[in-house]
Parts: C-alpha cells; sequence; structure tokens
C-alpha cells in the first residue's frame, strides 16, 4: 500500500503513522521497560506517559554511562522563521524537564541561516528579527541559565565552522541527495546546512575535552539530519549522539502537524485569551456527535478531537484527564464543553509563559554563547 503521510524536514502531512515511522528511520520505539528506568530519576514527565515522546536512539546506553557516572549533555534548536506556536514548545518544555531531572547542561542552536537558505521568501534581516524574538520565548520556557548556552549560527561561527568543515568533507552529495532528497536545482548552502546542525553535537566532546555524550530531543522531522550526524560521529573519533523524540501536536483542524504558515489552526505563544478561544470555539476539529441527541446517546470521540488531544499536552494531571476521556466518550461532556476545558488549560498556560516572556529580555545576555 502506498505510504499515506510524508515526514521531512521541510514538509509534514498527511496520517502520519508513528509506528511505520520507526520502522522507516530505523528508531526503537521508547517501551514500557525503558520507561520503567526512565522513572528511576523522577516521576515521568506527562508526555512520556502518554508517549508523546515515542521513540529513541541509544537512550538506554546514556543512561547506563549516566549510572556510571558519566554525564550528558542536551542538544536542541530552533531555525527562526517566524513567531512561536504551541507546537514548537513540546520539544522544549520537555527538554528542560530533562535538564532538570538530569542536571544536563543545554546546547541551544539558533540556525538563523537555515530558513533563508531553504525558503524563498526570507531575509537574514528577518530571519534575525525572529531570531531575538524566538530566543525570548525559549528563555521564559524557565531554563536554568547556568547550563544553558544559546547560540546563532552566524555568531558563533569561528568555533563552529572549523567543525563543520571536517563533518561535510564526510558527506558525500550522493548522500545528501539519497538523505534529503536534493536535487541539481537545490542551493548549495541548503546542502551544505546540515554539517551546521550537526556541530553541537560533538560540542560537548570538544568542550570537555574527551568524548562526552549528547543526547537531542526533537520532533521527528528532524531525524534526518541527525542519521547523518550520526554516520559520521565515528569517523571523526566522536560518539555517536543519542535521540529521544515526539510526534507533532496536531493543529486545530486535526492535520498531523501544526503549522505556522496557517493561521486559523495554530496558537502562537503570544495569543491573547480572546484569541485562543474564539480559534478553538472556531476551528477545532470536534469529535462529538452531529446532534445533541445523537450525542447524548452514543457519546463523542476523545481520539480524533482536538480539544481532547491537547489536554493530553497540556493538562498533566492524569486523574482530571481520565475523568474528561470518559466524560466526553460517554457522552455526559459535549464537545462545546470540552472545548471550555481546552481553553481554560492552554490559557493558564500561556499567561504563565507570558509573564515569564516579559522578564526574558534582561536575560538574554545571561544565556547568549559567542565567539
Ligand atoms: N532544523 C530545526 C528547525 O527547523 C532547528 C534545529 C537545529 C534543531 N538544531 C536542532 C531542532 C536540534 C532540534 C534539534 O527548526
Amino acid at each position: 500500500m502506498a505510504k499515506e503521510y510524508t515526514v521531512t524536514p521541510w514538509e509534514v502531512h498527511g496520517d502520519v503513522d508513528y509506528n511505520e515511522i520507526v520502522k522507516e528511520f530505523g528508531t526503537k520505539e521508547i517501551d514500557d521497560s525503558l520507561l520503567k528506568k526512565i522513572e528511576k530519576y523522577g516521576k515521568l514527565h506527562h508526555f512520556l506517559r502518554r508517549k508523546h515522546f515515542f521513540a529513541h536512539r541509544d537512550l538506554d546506553i546514556i543512561l547506563k554511562d549516566y549510572d556510571k557516572g558519566k554525564k550528558f549533555y542536551l542538544y536542541t534548536g530552533r531555525s527562526p522563521s517566524g513567531p512561536i506556536h504551541l507546537g514548537h514548545m513540546i520539544p522544549w518544555m520537555f527538554t528542560k524537564w530533562l535538564q532538570d531531572t538530569f542536571d544536563a547542561p543545554l546546547l541551544f542552536q539558533i540556525p538563523d541561516e537555515e530558513k533563508f537558505l531553504f525558503k524563498n521568501n526570507l531575509t537574514m534581516e528577518e530571519s534575525e528579527k525572529w531570531a531575538t524574538d524566538n530566543i525570548l520565548d525559549i528563555i521564559a520556557l524557565g531554563f536554568d541559565h547556568k547550563k544553558t548556552s544559546i547560540f546563532k549560527n552566524t555568531e558563533y561561527a569561528k568555533t563552529m565552522y572549523p567543525v563543520a568543515v571536517e563533518i561535510s568533507k564526510r558527506i558525500t552529495l550522493s548522500k545528501a541527495k539519497a538523505v534529503f532528497g536534493y536535487t541539481n536545482e537545490t542551493n548549495i548552502g541548503s546542502i551544505f546546512y546540515t554539517a551546521m546542525q550537526s556541530v553541537p553535537a560533538f560540542l560537548p566532546s570538544i568542550r570537555e575535552g574527551e568524548p562526552t555524550n549528547c543526547l537531542i530531543p526533537y520532533a521527528i522531522d528532524q531525524d534526518p539530519h541527525f542519521r547523518i550526524t550520526r554516520d559520521v560521529a565515528p569517523k571523526l573519533g566522536y560518539p555517536k549522539p543519542a535521540s529521544i523524540n515526539c510526534k507533532f501536536l496536531p493543529s486545530l483542524k486535526g492535520d498531523s502537524k501544526m503549522s505556522s504558515s496557517i493561521n486559523e489552526t495554530c496558537i502562537y505563544a503570544g495569543d491573547s485569551p480572546e484569541e485562543v478561544s474564539s480559534k478553538i470555539r472556531k476551528y477545532a476539529f470536534s469529535g462529538g456527535r452531529d446532534t445533541l441527541k445523537e450525542h447524548r446517546k452514543k457519546g463523542g470521540n476523545p481520539n480524533i478531537d482536538v480539544a481532547y488531544q491537547w489536554l493530553t499536552y497540556f493538562e498533566e494531571d492524569d486523574k482530571k484527564l481520565e475523568q474528561v476521556y470518559h466524560a466526553y466518550k460517554s457522552g455526559e461532556l459535549l464537545s462545546g464543553e470540552l472545548k471550555e476545558i481546552c481553553i481554560e488549560t492552554i490559557n493558564k498556560f500561556l499567561s504563565t509563559h507570558q509573564k515569564a516572556r516579559a522578564k526574558a529580555e534582561s536575560k538574554v545576555e545571561k544565556f547568549m554563547l559567542r565567539d
């Protein structure tokens, strides 16, 4: 049967089959025995309990090393090209939990050249503007400035470029074509870019002066880059980075991934309570029945209901979530009522976020890494 979805670093659409992805990308499912191991270090984050983080590579190895006293670094990133929305924040919220749980230093890459190279309609000036904007949202999520370094590729180039050169020498054009689908029309900056995204995976070893583990949390669309990173690592004498991968937060209309290009299907980090409620009321795809009578009789379908799906991300309390699930499924809770619960939960989250963001500006310099 033909595949009914696409997942690449540039394009995600269709009904993503995450079990299939695990096989296709050659990652490993995060199974219950691995969850038990992670539980040793603290209460499992609800993204793990609910399998939003569903796949990994070598996480078990990183943990074994950690138990022997070998620390690891975290590495993640954001390519600035527009405002931050809820979907972007999922891997970062989890990264913060990893930082707190494992007392791990975090390298946060801002590849300010990436979207300039890959898109036709973004200038470097715009990219810089969004970098400044997006960094405030990142800081607002509560990372510890003593353990977190944020760097823009164009600014940290003096350190990064020599490493990128070593990496790029080990990636052939045919490999890049096979992994990313590049053609003769692809500009050469885009082709080189993957080397820049690999660099921070090796910075832990370079900074520590000895082989040092690195764990990269990311949404699964970034996987092609890190397959290449893992390929190159042993050739340069670095440990292969481990990874932990999440699914995409569905858009309001129920598509696989929230996308900033479609305003109605997206909740931005800066949306007001009114914008949030109007978008959810108007656009959130409902698993409810057509008529009140039918809904009361047959109940709603939480599995396709976006308001419910979002609660699985933003309502941490398992008991509350379970109550909502059963009330909706039994027909006791109506679709409109479920949406109101979702609106309240998202607005609570955003109100906290926006307050923290207002204080982030004064902290920026504590986080920035330059050379
Ligand atoms: N390419 C990512 C994006 O489009 C940004 C990024 C850079 C990243 N390094 C990363 C994402 C490491 C996850 C992990 O936003």
